[in-house]
């Protein structure tokens, strides 16, 4: 009954090289983040170009204070059920906190996420020093998304999500891990949380595309969480975040029209009810 969709026309998959093109050939590439089926269906259908499995479900998903907690085997059981549901859209899967410790650690990790999750690239938060990480993932045919500038799994040494590179020398840092990132393979960087013109500045620095969060309008693409732009999750309400529907409310006001009908007795009607069709039975 809850099945995927039946006979529909086939539809092309957003590739690695179609993402690489759209640096120089546009459109901005659309990035969101989804963590289950019925969701990822309808942004596949909405038109995303990439889908995340992003850690951030520690903080959307399962309700914790930050994404440290979140494991790669949390991150393989929401990538199977979204992988299901994109026809269209590119799947990323994130490698949470302690999932890339070594280079060694971040391959096993990174083909779990492939051969047990069904994403088609890993993306890694850090900059030069994870640079040895992604090489070794990219040289097994993994590929990879940097992420820099604010790194949500370090909020304890940035001591709060704070945004990064607003004096020079941090930007300068920045600019110089996403070209380390790019050296080392990576097809697309992250950047998160960092004045417009520093995000302006690493998009002008690497010839990959850069998707933006918190990042200015001068990135190659933006990436939103989906619970923010449909204005469904009721916890921290960064600046950044444009809400393009206020889907929170209306699920609080169906919920409540769903409990007065049940409670007045005016739900179910007979239209959601199975008839009894007497059978009489031939008895000789
Ligand atoms: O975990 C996540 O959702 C992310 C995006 C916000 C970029 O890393």
């Amino acid at each position: 009954m809850y099945g995927p969709k039946g006979a529909e026309a086939p539809v092309r998959k957003v590739t690695v090289p179609d993402l690489r093109a759209r640096k120089a050939a546009g459109p901005p590439i659309a990035m969101v983040t989804a963590y289950d089926y019925t969701m990822a269906l309808l942004l596949d259908e909405g038109g995303a170009d990439v889908v995340l499995v992003g850690d951030s479900l520690g903080m959307v998903v399962q309700g914790l204070p930050n994404t440290l907690p979140v494991t790669i085997d949390d991150i393989v059981y929401h990538g199977r059920a979204v992988s299901r549901a994109l026809r269209r859209a590119h799947l990323v899967g994130d490698m949470p906190f302690m999932s890339f410790s070594t280079p060694e650690v971040a391959l096993a990790n990174a083909g779990r996420l492939i051969k047990e999750g069904g994403f088609e690239a890993v993306k890694l938060e850090g900059g030069a020093e994870v640079a040895e990480h992604v090489r070794r993932i990219v040289s097994a045919g993994i590929p990879v998304m940097g992420h820099v500038g604010l790194l949500p799994q370090t909020v304890h040494a940035m001591g709060g999500f704070k945004v990064q590179g607003k004096r020079e020398s941090d930007a300068d840092r920045i600019i110089r891990d996403a070209r380390a990132l790019e050296d080392a393979g990576c097809y697309s960087i992250v950047i998160e949380g960092v004045p417009a013109d520093v995000g302006a500045r690493i998009t002008e620095s690497v010839a990959v595309p850069t998707i933006g969060i918190g990042a200015g309008a001068e990135c190659d693409g933006q990436v939103l969480v989906c619970y923010d732009f449909l204005g469904m999750f009721r916890g921290m309400r960064p600046k950044f975040v444009k809400r393009y529907a206020e889907l929170g409310d209306q699920i609080v006001h169906a919920t409540r029209a769903y409990v007065e009908e049940v409670r007045s007795g005016a739900f179910p009607a007979p239209e959601h009810s199975f008839g009894i069709k007497v059978v009489e039975s031939k008895t000789a």
